[in-house]
């Protein structure tokens, strides 16, 4: 499907839930949130019925988010669903998770069809991991990762939010987990939206931080159409260095994707408080549903320009 830019929609990403087993400073309100009521949420089969309209139309991509996307009930059955639409022209089911329940999942997320997974970490640090995320143990997201490993799912990803005066100390650490193994890590820069937008002025940190700390990385070519990650790697390494700036240099030209929230808004840019109801469509009408969110998609953010709109909701109900 292409947009009113150009541009080839070909990938969406679905959050599954708003909860998560975690309360990240950036993502999450200190108190915790109110559980929607089940009826706001919408139910496996509609999402199902959604992304089989999204693969006819073209997507061939999809991404399974939260809040976290493994404390939604009948996660696997919902994986299982969604992959067999590979019949159907779908090439790529991933997931971004904290990691935190991988290890009993890892295993039986591959043979339901996933491909593969990002896992999230924003310091290899216990006590500042616990302090990020107002409760996580390091350790459960080391042993997820394991666990991913075991099972296959690569290509591996791990996202690392940079926070300024929180993890940048971290920077190299991170940088020298990709010597001896072939993952990418994934230097995400802090963007202002719900939570975050109190104070990512204070702590915002553009990625060529990475790179002023890092010397040695080496620049390599772009994957091209898509790819929000500009790439390098350390001389002689196994792995790679993904850098994604949505904020020192948007990517908004080639972005490819569109975004259903747990409570079935579509999303057409991030960061847009533009939202499009699936409630005002009828189960047949899923196509023009999705159709009517790419044709609202903007042709970039104006998070730089002075009338730009904070974004409302937080990370939790988008996915990222
Ligand atoms: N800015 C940047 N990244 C964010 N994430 C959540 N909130 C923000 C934010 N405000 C990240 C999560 C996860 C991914 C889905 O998005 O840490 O890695
Ligand atoms: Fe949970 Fe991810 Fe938000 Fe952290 S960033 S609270 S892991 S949804």
């Amino acid at each position: 499907m292409i947009d009113g830019y150009g541009r080839d929609i070909n990938y969406l990403r679905i959050s599954v839930t708003d909860l998560c087993n975690l309360k990240c400073t950036y993502c999450m309100p200190e108190n915790g949130i109110d559980k929607k009521e089940h009826r706001e949420i919408l139910n496996l089969e509609t999402i199902e019925k959604v992304a089989e309209s999204a693969v006819k139309l073209g997507i061939t991509k999809i991404r399974l988010t939260g809040g976290e996307p493994l404390v939604r009930r009948g996660i696997l059955d919902l994986v299982r669903n969604i992959s067999a639409l590979k019949e159907h022209g779908l090439k790529e089911l991933g997931l971004t998770t904290n990691g935190l329940l991988l290890k009993n999942y890892a295993e039986d997320l591959k043979k339901a069809g996933l491909t593969r997974v990002n896992i999230s970490i924003d310091s290899m640090d216990p006590d500042k991991y616990r302090q990020i995320t107002r409760c996580g143990k390091v350790d459960d997201v080391l042993e997820g990762i394991r666990a991913a490993k075991e099972a296959k799912l690569f290509p591996l990803k791990i996202n690392i939010v940079l926070i300024g005066g929180f993890n940048d100390d971290e920077i190299e650490d991170f940088v020298n987990l990709t010597r001896d193994e072939d993952i990418e890590v994934r230097f995400i820069e802090l963007m202002p939206l719900g939570e975050a937008s109190e104070w990512d002025t204070e702590h915002f940190l553009a990625n060529d931080e990475i790179l002023k700390r890092v010397p040695t990385l080496i620049s390599m070519p772009s994957k091209g159409h898509g790819s929000v990650a500009r790439l390098y790697k350390l001389p002689n390494s196994k792995g790679k260095v993904g850098l994604i700036s949505p904020l020192s240099s948007h990517f908004c030209h080639y972005c490819n994707r569109i975004r259903l929230t747990p409570d079935g808004k579509l999303k057409p840019c991030l960061h847009s408080n533009v939202e499009i109801d699936i409630k005002d469509y009828a189960e047949n009408e899923f196509d023009k549903f999705l159709m009517d969110g790419i044709k609202a998609k903007p042709m970039r953010h104006c998070i730089q320009s002075n009338d730009y709109e904070p974004v409302i909701r937080n990370m939790h109900e988008i996915g990222g």
